[in-house]
């Protein structure tokens, strides 16, 4: 594993970024050809999501932070003063410093494994909050994390917003829930947000809108395919689409073939039928009892949750379960 300045990649003779290899070569040999949405977040696709994060249809951001801007008492009366808390993936951090001024913690703990975006927001919230220490920490949060030094023995309030659990399948999502327990302790809380089950076509806009930025996320995925696995996928024989799966409760997005199609990706070459696409993100959507079921069963016992005033999108409180004997 090569320390690489920003960032944690393991890159073959040639630079690439094996685990993208990897991922894109068995999910392309799949019958339903899938890659990880992860791969997504290259440069030019977290400027693309930024840029989702503002368009009319995509609700969930709004909705978020007018939850964290108007429930401010709340969220300080619950959790109380002195925590320090860790954001799990925190991007660009936009929605943290409502989280900070309404519940004074000792410290924060940004962590992200794009070293670009955790220094620039890390930089940033340290200006907005002179007094409070900052701790940014280069690391993938899909594994238990050895917090600093300094933050040892502080309580902690994990900070998991913008639904990012919905990108994940149950198990995955339960699996980190637990690792985040792990990292954070038995006397830690845990703010997430959670993305609810709505009307089909509020979710459909919400990832497929009509300026096409959403499209334009997906579509950067073959580009950086092409780009850095000298992929010869041509972009022209897809269409974008974003299908709401019922069974699951989820939003998926799929590269749709427009024509039979052949294309090579590290040398090896790859057919696809018209229609038959490329699975490339889960969305998954909650209710009330779904929500609480999965945060249950990765070690969190929910306190309190609140809605935005159109109900579209939820944020939960919870604490670290206390393992006991039941029934
Ligand atoms: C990051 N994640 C929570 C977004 C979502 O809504 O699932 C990613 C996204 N994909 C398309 N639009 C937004």
């Amino acid at each position: 594993m090569v320390r690489e300045g920003i960032a944690l990649v393991d890159r073959d003779e040639d630079g690439v970024d094996r685990a993208f290899r990897a991922d894109v070569l068995a999910g392309l040999a799949q019958p339903q050809k899938a890659v990880p949405a992860r791969w997504f977040y290259d440069e030019q696709g977290s400027e693309l999501f930024e840029q989702i994060t503002d368009l009319p249809e995509y609700y969930p951001t709004r909705a978020e932070t007018e939850i964290l801007d108007e429930r401010g008492e709340e969220l300080s009366a619950l959790i109380g003063q002195g925590r320090a808390v860790v954001e799990f993936g925190s991007g660009s951090s936009t929605k943290t410093p409502l989280l900070l001024q309404a519940i004074a913690p000792a410290a924060y703990v940004p962590l992200d494994i794009s070293g670009d975006f955790l220094r620039a927001s890390a930089a940033d919230l340290a200006c907005k909050f002179p007094g409070l220490p900052v701790h940014p920490l280069e690391a993938d949060f899909m594994k238990p994390v050895e917090l600093p030094q300094a933050v040892a023995g502080v309580p902690k309030l994990g900070f998991f917003p913008g639904s990012t659990i919905g990108n994940m399948v149950a198990r995955t999502a339960i699996d980190l829930l637990r690792s985040m327990r792990q990292t954070l302790g038995s006397d830690a809380m845990l703010l997430i947000g959670m993305d609810l089950i709505k009307d089909v076509a509020v979710l459909e806009a919400a990832y497929d809108d009509a300026q096409g930025v959403t499209a334009e996320f997906n579509f950067n995925l073959i580009h950086r395919i092409n780009r850095e696995l000298g992929g010869t996928v041509p972009l022209e024989a897809f269409r974008h689409e974003a299908r709401w799966n019922d069974i699951h409760a989820r939003i998926e997005m799929h590269l749709v073939a427009r024509e039979p199609v052949s294309f090579t990706v590290s040398d090896q070459r790859f057919t696809m039928d018209a229609g038959e696409s490329i699975h490339t993100e889960n969305s998954h959507k909650f209710d009330l009892r779904s929500s609480f079921l999965l945060l249950l069963a990765g070690g969190w016992t929910p306190r309190q949750r609140w809605t935005d005033r159109a109900g579209r999108f939820s944020l939960i409180l919870a604490e670290a379960s206390t393992p006991r004997t039941a029934p």
